[in-house]
């Protein structure tokens, strides 16, 4: 089977859309996190009364398939409701980048087509604690 084109990957994330609980935003996010073996992990925005223990769509997907065994991940798509080129978090990054330092950031760009970017691009110099990813 062909691996899924980014925008499938982006149609996958925008199925998820519902999933999402933003009720104090009214902004839902969601990601679709592709493995290495082409199972796709899926992540939506949950929101906290307690306003700062929100966790991102991003976060979500990635933590989920962690803990579910899965590693390896290649690609993330990640769509909202509100305005194109949706780009993660400066926390998401830093997960992302831990977890999958040559992860492709699929995001729908300002001319509605889908556009790849590398995850070391949004997170230049990160933090680590070995020095190296
Ligand atoms: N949000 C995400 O899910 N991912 C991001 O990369 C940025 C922000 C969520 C958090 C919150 O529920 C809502 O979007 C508004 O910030």
């Amino acid at each position: 089977m062909p691996a899924p084109s980014a925008e499938d990957l982006l149609a996958a994330a925008r199925a998820l859309l519902p999933l999402a609980v933003a009720p104090y935003s009214g902004f839902r996010v969601a990601a679709a996190l592709e493995d290495r073996a082409g199972t796709v992990h899926p992540g939506v925005n949950v929101e906290s009364a307690s306003f700062g223990l929100t966790i991102c769509a991003e976060r979500n997907a990635v933590h989920g398939a962690v803990a579910r065994g899965f590693r390896d991940f290649q690609r993330i798509a990640i769509v909202s409701d509100g305005a194109r080129q949706l780009l993660p978090c400066g926390a998401c990054r830093q997960v992302l980048l831990e977890h999958a330092p040559d992860l492709l950031v699929v995001t729908e760009g300002a001319d509605g087509r889908p556009e790849e970017v590398p995850i070391r691009d949004l997170l230049p110099r990160p933090f680590t604690r070995r020095g190296s990813l």
